[in-house]
């Protein structure tokens, strides 16, 4: 199996193929869901609160996110690696190449950003320089103090039009996937639709592209709470691998997320 590249993503979205992602921190995780067929990794800034138990991903560095990336990509083989710039890591122009750079040389393939329109500048120079970047937007964790906690975003028209704008802003600026957290399934299918690149979804129903889970949450194993959207994929089948496999399945079949697990 060749390497995954942003042209097969893109290619998938093209042919209607469910492109499947999972979380991922460490060398042995990594190896796993690399050879299930995982296409993409992502060394999420989750890592605060499922690794670090911190109470939200804002405590993360860069340091830390280069450390896991690192170790990701070492068995990381045919997925594709994404790495997370941490919160207030891209607040400049300056910072951002600095850090995105740092996770570049760290292993990854891309970062990810959380925010819209005010990071176009951003992205804008961050590819002209050679950085693929994945946008996020609707629930984006590093604002967890804006929203006054982890909420359902776009559920109001004017917040909902904001999005598909910022959405098609940040596609203008140069993103070549969008992570898409925690909406209504009615906004998810409007910006998948709306957009050419792949759009990712957490908590944004069926109709994205491609779906991404923490992979603590697809275990059932996150200290305290398992998100609504989630699904513990261990509990039927006992076993890791197998687990894997059965959210790979489900994912590709539009098994999964079913409306128990999306928002309306
Ligand atoms: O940090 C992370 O793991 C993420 C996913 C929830 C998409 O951003």
């Amino acid at each position: 199996m060749a390497k995954v590249s942003v042209s097969r993503l893109a290619k998938m979205k093209q042919d209607n193929q469910k492109i499947t992602c999972m979380t991922a921190y460490d060398a042995s995780f990594a190896a796993i869901f690399d050879q299930a067929g995982i296409q993409v990794l992502l060394v999420g800034d989750s890592l605060g609160m499922v690794l670090q138990g911190h109470d939200s991903t804002l405590p993360v560095t860069v340091n830390d996110i280069s450390y896991h990336t690192a170790s990701v990509v070492s068995t990381a083989k045919n997925s594709f690696v994404i790495s997370d710039l941490p919160f207030m890591s891209y607040a400049t122009l300056e910072s951002t190449y600095e850090n995105a750079a740092i996770l570049m040389r760290a292993g990854a393939n891309m970062v990810k950003m959380e925010g819209g329109k005010w990071l176009a500048d951003s992205i804008k120079g961050l590819v002209e320089r050679g950085i693929p970047v994945c946008g996020h937007l609707g629930l984006t964790p590093q604002s967890v103090n804006i929203f006054g906690g982890y909420k359902v975003q776009g559920r109001e028209n004017k917040q909902a039009e904001e999005l598909i704008k910022d959405a098609l802003i940040l596609q203008e600026a140069g993103i070549q996937l969008l992570v898409l957290e925690c909406v209504p399934v009615s906004l998810a299918e409007r910006v998948t639709k709306a957009l050419h690149i792949p759009v990712i979804g957490i908590g944004a129903g069926s109709e994205t592209d491609g779906q991404i889970l923490v992979m603590h949450d697809a275990f059932g194993i996150s200290a305290g709470f398992c998100p609504k959207f989630s699904k513990n994929f261990l509990l039927e089948t006992g076993d890791i691998r197998q687990a894997v496999n059965l959210y790979k399945e489900q994912v590709e079949s539009g098994q999964f997320p079913s409306a128990e697990h999306s928002f309306y």
